[in-house]
């Protein structure tokens, strides 16, 4: 990735090739030893150019996740490239300042090339001086990985167990690298936390028994801070949170957990005995932990006698204007959007992903705020025979904007899946992907402002996402 800024303070051109970055500036920075991309920060407003030259052996093209930017900008798959071949990025910078990503998005194969090591972090950075900065802000990308003997990753492409479960490895990755303990000074951070795994859905907390103090969500700060016990992310999702080690005695570890959790996975009539029974755990190796919802230690913070930065937490952090869903015009009657399994199949309303094909529930209008709801589960107008009882969590996420949660409905969860996540969820600020657990139905309200053509949603467990589990909207 060669980038550069068209508008504001910087003009250099900067080199990213083969993850070794040459030049140096504040705009692209690279976490030393990490198999990530680098950082890209920007600021609100400004113009950037970037230029991907596709060095793989298959097409790619990458998409900026959480970006409101024109459709030919946005990495839809009908854009990749193939190798040897470049797609020049230009675009404003018009969202609110918070931690977006960028990743590769091509069809079918977005799975793979996000597992080995194709994401990076997109910063659009505030200018407050009441937050933490510096080395007190710091990402914290959260990944799973498997590795055969031969220390060589694991992906099988096309697995039938990957294919429905998507993928789960049985180690974290944190920033790109292995280690997982960090040294902290005794003041205040702001950890910026983002889901790049492909499948994983993890249940944070910290092993202090403190609550998460959550910040900022997919697209920016929140208007006031929220404490939460603990807090689900699914793939996809960022979340930033205030963390203070100040008055932490040196020499003393906080850990970020990953709770268990019961994720209300279930294989249906292809169950134990059937077909899933069969593919268990020996053909991905016997040490696997293929569960989403396992207990699992992530990261693990040394605080040292090392004195930093101490702020105390604003309690107004941003304002957030809310769109009326009673303006949208389709109020009264929201499109509902089934996400289940299907002949083999994850589907969104009995479809697959279809390079130009827009359905007439798909397509919307310039200029106008409207109500998606999603379901996970089918629309029970089936005869019992396609669809499966197959169920698993799905992250949805759409393209090209933020939106806002107006309505979790929990009716059609199981009691117990629901009293291992409850705490989890928020359902404040912008958002660009949420996570919806089987039986969950979940509203969004939405304006579809400035750019008309071709978006995607889908789901986020990119093994779903490769299979299909995404279709195009369109703005008109
Ligand atoms: Cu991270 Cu199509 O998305
Ligand atoms: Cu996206
Ligand atoms: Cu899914």
């Amino acid at each position: 990735v060669a980038m550069q800024l068209l508008d504001g303070p910087k003009t250099n051109v900067f080199h990213y090739e083969a993850r070794l970055l040459k030049g140096s500036d504040s705009n692209l920075s690279e976490i030393q030893g990490s198999y990530l991309g680098p950082i890209i920060r920007v600021k609100h407003g400004q113009k950037i150019r970037v230029i991907f030259k596709n060095n793989l052996p298959r097409e790619s093209i990458i998409h900026w996740h959480g970006l409101h930017i024109p459709p030919e900008m946005d990495g839809h798959p009908m854009h990749a490239v193939d190798n040897g071949e470049q797609y020049v990025y230009e675009f404003t910078v018009v969202d609110r300042p918070g931690t977006y990503w960028f990743h590769p998005h091509p069809d079918k194969i977005t799975g793979p090339q996000v597992y080995r090591g194709l994401a990076g972090l997109f910063i659009i950075e505030d200018e407050r001086k009441s937050l933490p900065s510096g080395d007190q802000d710091q990402p914290l990308v959260i990944q799973d990985r498997s590795f055969n003997s031969d220390n060589q990753l694991v992906y099988v492409e096309g697995s039938p167990m990957q294919r429905m479960q998507g993928f789960l490895g049985n180690q974290i990755f944190i920033n790109g690298k292995k280690e997982l303990t960090q040294n902290v000074k005794k003041g205040t951070y702001r950890l910026r936390i983002l889901n790049g795994s492909n499948a994983r859905i993890y249940k944070l907390a910290w092993s202090d028994g403190s609550d998460l103090k959550v910040i900022a969500t997919d697209g920016g700060l929140l208007e006031k801070p929220l404490n939460k016990p603990y807090l689900i992310l699914a793939p996809g999702e960022r979340v930033e949170i205030w963390k203070d080690f100040s008055a932490t005695n040196s020499g003393e570890e906080i850990t970020l957990e990953s709770l268990a959790f019961s994720s209300g996975t279930s294989m249906g009539r292809m169950g134990s005995g059937g077909m899933m029974g069969n593919m268990g755990g020996g053909m991905m190796g016997g040490n696997a932990s293929f569960e989403n919802g396992e207990a699992m230690h992530l990261y693990t913070f040394n605080v040292t006698g090392e004195e930093g930065k101490s702020l105390g937490i604003p309690q107004t952090l941003s304002e957030i204007e809310e769109i009326d869903p009673v303006n949208a015009v389709n109020y009264d009657t929201p499109k509902q959007f089934h996400f289940y399994h299907e002949r083999m199949n994850w589907v969104i309303n009995g479809e697959t992903f279809d390079m130009e094909e827009v359905a007439d529930w798909e397509k919307v209008k310039l200029n106008t705020t409207e109500v998606w709801q999603f379901i996970n589960g089918d629309d029970g107008s089936g005869m019992g025979m396609m669809q499966d009882m197959m169920q698993l969590p799905h992250p949805a996420h759409i393209h090209g904007l933020q939106f806002q949660i107006i309505e979790r409905d929990i009716s059609g969860m199981d009691a117990e899946v629901w009293n291992s996540v409850k705490d989890g969820f928020i359902n404040q600020g912008w958002q660009d992907t949420f996570l919806l657990m089987p039986g969950m139905k979940v509203k969004v309200v939405m304006r579809f402002r400035d750019f008309t053509g071709k978006y995607i949603y889908h789901c986020h467990n990119l093994e779903h996402e490769d299979m299909g589990m995404m279709r195009n909207y369109e703005v008109l």
